[in-house]
């Protein structure tokens, strides 16, 4: 599923990022270009960046 369509950059991709230790979305941005266009899926890039991170770092959610 697509999560930047500006970029073209899906989920996936977000994921495989974050688990190859990049926990930063600002980052992820960068790299994947997702997020610096329109600017609408921002949210959704952080979210999955900051989620899997979090589990990689602790093992656990953060609540
Ligand atoms: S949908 Fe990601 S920048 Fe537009």
């Amino acid at each position: 599923m697509f999560v930047c369509l500006c970029a073209g950059v899906n989920e996936r991709c977000l994921r495989e990022l974050a688990e190859a230790g990049c926990c930063d979305w600002r980052e992820a941005m960068e790299k994947t270009k997702a997020g610096k266009s329109c600017g609408s899926c921002r949210s959704h890039v952080q979210t999955i960046i900051q989620s899997r991170g979090l589990s990689s770092e602790v093992g656990v959610p953060v609540l």
